[in-house]
C-alpha cells in the first residue's frame, strides 16, 4: 500500500495553494508535514480526505485514483482525518462522537439491525465495546458520557483522533494536532501517536511543534508557498540550508528552532483557552 501524490496543484481563485507536488508515503512510518503559515499543509490534507477538489494532478491510494471520489468513497477507502481547528459534535457524549462513527462494513448489517432486535443489541454492544475501548486507549474512558464540547480543550484533542481511529483506518492524517496542548499534553500526545505507527498504516502528521516533528516523525515533507521545498529524515530536514532560510528564517541551530516552535505553541495556547 502506498499513497502518491501525483504532480498535484490547487487553486484558490488565482491563488495557487498547491503548485505541482509529487511524492509518496509508505505505511509502518510517521511521515510529517511541515512549513509555514500558508505553505498549503493544511490544503494537502483537505485534498487527500476529499474535503477539498484537486485542480489537476492525481491522489493515488494503492493504485486506485481518489481524487475524483466521493468525500464519503475516500472515507470508506480507509482514509481519516482531523482538523486543525477541532470539529467534534459538541452536544454529543465522548463515547457517542465515536458511536455515530462507527459502521457496520458487512453487507446487509444495517438492515439486519433494524429487523432483528437481538442482532441489533449485540451489534450496539459491540460497537460500544469497540469504542470504549479506543477510549480507554486514550486515557478518555472517565469522559465516555460527558458531552464532548465540555471537555477539556487537550482532551478535545484526543478525542478528535480517536474518532478517527473507529473505523481502523488505512491513513491517519492528522493537521496540527498538537495545537494548544501544553508541554505535558503534547508529550502524552507524541507517546500515543509513536503507539500507532502500524506497518498497515500511513500516518501524515501536519504539525507547527518541532519537538513533536522531530522525535515523532521518520520522514518529512517540508513546504514552502504551496511547492515541496524538500524531503527527508529528520536529520536532512534539520541539516538543509534551504529549509532553514525558508521556514525558518535566519534561525539556523535547533534550538532557536524549538525556541520559536514553543513561542508559537505558547501564542496558539492563549487563542485555544480564548476559544474555549
Ligand atoms: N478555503 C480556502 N479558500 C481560499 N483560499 C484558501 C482556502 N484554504 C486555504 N487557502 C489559501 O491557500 C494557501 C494555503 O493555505 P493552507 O491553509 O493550506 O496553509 P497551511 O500550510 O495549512 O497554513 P497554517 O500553518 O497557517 O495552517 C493560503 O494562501 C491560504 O490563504
Ligand atoms: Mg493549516
Amino acid at each position: 500500500m502506498t499513497l502518491i501524490f501525483q504532480n498535484i496543484r490547487k487553486q484558490y481563485g488565482s491563488n495557487v495553494a498547491i503548485d505541482d507536488v509529487s511524492t509518496e508515503f509508505v505505511p509502518g512510518l510517521i511521515h510529517g508535514i511541515i512549513g509555514p503559515n500558508g505553505a498549503g499543509k493544511s490544503t494537502l490534507i483537505n485534498m487527500t480526505a476529499g474535503s477539498y477538489a484537486v485542480s489537476s494532478g492525481a491522489i493515488v491510494l494503492d493504485g486506485r485514483q481518489m481524487q475524483s471520489l466521493k468525500k464519503y468513497e475516500i472515507a470508506n477507502s480507509g482514509i481519516a482525518r482531523t482538523y486543525q481547528n477541532i470539529r467534534l459534535f459538541d452536544q454529543m457524549t465522548a463515547l457517542e462522537n465515536l458511536e455515530v462513527c462507527y459502521y457496520p462494513t458487512e453487507v446487509g448489517a444495517t438492515w439486519r439491525e433494524v429487523l432483528w432486535p437481538p442482532f441489533g443489541r449485540s451489534q450496539r454492544e459491540r460497537r460500544r465495546e469497540a469504542c470504549m475501548e479506543i477510549l480507554r486507549f486514550f486515557n478518555l474512558q472517565g469522559y465516555a458520557s460527558a458531552e464532548a464540547g465540555s471537555l477539556p480543550y487537550g482532551r478535545q484533542r484526543m478525542l478528535e483522533i480517536a474518532r478517527a481511529l473507529v473505523m481502523n483506518p488505512r491513513v491517519l492524517l492528522l493537521d496540527e494536532p498538537a495545537a494548544g496542548l501544553n508541554h505535558h499534553e503534547t508529550a502524552e500526545l507524541t507517546a500515543k501517536l509513536a503507539e500507532l505507527r502500524s506497518p498497515d498504516r500511513i500516518m501524515i502528521i501536519v504539525e507547527h511543534d518541532m519537538d513533536l516533528v522531530m522525535t515523532l516523525c521518520d520522514r518529512i515533507v517540508v513546504m514552502h508557498h504551496g511547492k515541496l521545498l524538500f524531503q527527508g529524515t529528520p536529520a536532512e530536514v534539520q541539516a538543509n540550508p534551504d529549509v532553514q532560510l525558508a521556514y525558518l528564517g535566519t534561525a539556523n541551530d535547533i534550538d532557536e528552532i524549538r525556541a520559536a516552535a514553543q513561542d508559537r505553541r505558547a501564542k496558539l495556547g492563549i487563542r485555544a483557552r480564548q476559544r474555549s
